[in-house]
């Protein structure tokens, strides 16, 4: 099964997602985390170049195709073949952050990023998608005091964070049936436990139903 975490900057997703893959191993599944941009030596080569605060000139078109292109590495490197042998992908950001970001944020059209996106993924979505939903001004906040590298895409301002959460929201709301949304402002501890709780759940219902992959 493919479960990404998706949500605005400092929504917290990078600090969950170790507490929920340790949880799962608990209970018996084979697990493997990755996160984008990045999860392979040429996608984080891929990625140097997106963060790279020098990088003022990039325009949104060779942004949005990086973006991918570091995607398509990391599905064919690793996504699929551990899908294939079984395993649970929990990824940190995937495809819809393409649309949240350069799509509702940015304003680029959304049909064509999708044509682009299953060309890079070769046709791979989630089978889940948790969205941790942050107000944009506590998730930013979150992101300054966390203390860690302030890069070239955390520098655009807060009216694009606003589209990317207002785009997120609108994605789940449109497909219910593979997004869930959890309230991310609250402690780390019940956030960690409500993904707990979703995961089980779809995880229990797959076996239930024999829909697994
Ligand atoms: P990162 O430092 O990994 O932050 P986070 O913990 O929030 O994931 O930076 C990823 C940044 O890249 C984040 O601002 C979202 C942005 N992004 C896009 O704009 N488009 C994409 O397709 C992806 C994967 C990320």
């Amino acid at each position: 099964m493919f479960i990404t975490l998706e949500g605005p900057d400092g929504s917290g997703k990078t600090s969950q997602i170790p507490a929920l893959a340790e949880f799962l191993r608990e209970q018996g599944y084979p697990v493997l985390t990755t996160r984008e941009p990045g999860g392979t030596v040429i996608s984080n080569q891929i990625r140097a170049v997106l963060m790279n605060m020098e990088n003022t000139s990039m325009c949104a078109r060779t942004e949005t195709l990086l973006f991918c292109a570091a995607r398509a590495q990391l599905v064919d490197e690793v996504i699929r073949p551990h899908l294939e042998q079984g395993d649970l992908v929990l990824s940190d950001r995937y495809a819809d952050s393409t649309l949240a970001y350069q799509g509702y944020g940015h304003g680029n059209d959304l049909q064509l990023l999708r044509q682009i996106l299953n060309f890079a993924t070769g046709g791979l979505w989630p089978d889940l998608t948790l969205l941790l939903d942050v107000d944009s001004e506590l998730g930013l906040r979150r992101r300054k005091d966390g203390g860690g590298e302030w890069n070239r895409l955390d520098a655009y301002e807060l009216a694009l964070h606003e589209r990317v959460r207002h785009g997120y929201r609108q994605m789940a709301l449109a497909e219910p049936e593979r997004w869930v949304i959890v309230d991310g402002s609250r402690s780390f501890e019940a956030v960690q436990a409500e993904l707990r709780r979703v995961v089980l759940e779809r995880l229990q219902r797959t076996v239930s139903g024999h829909a697994g992959r």
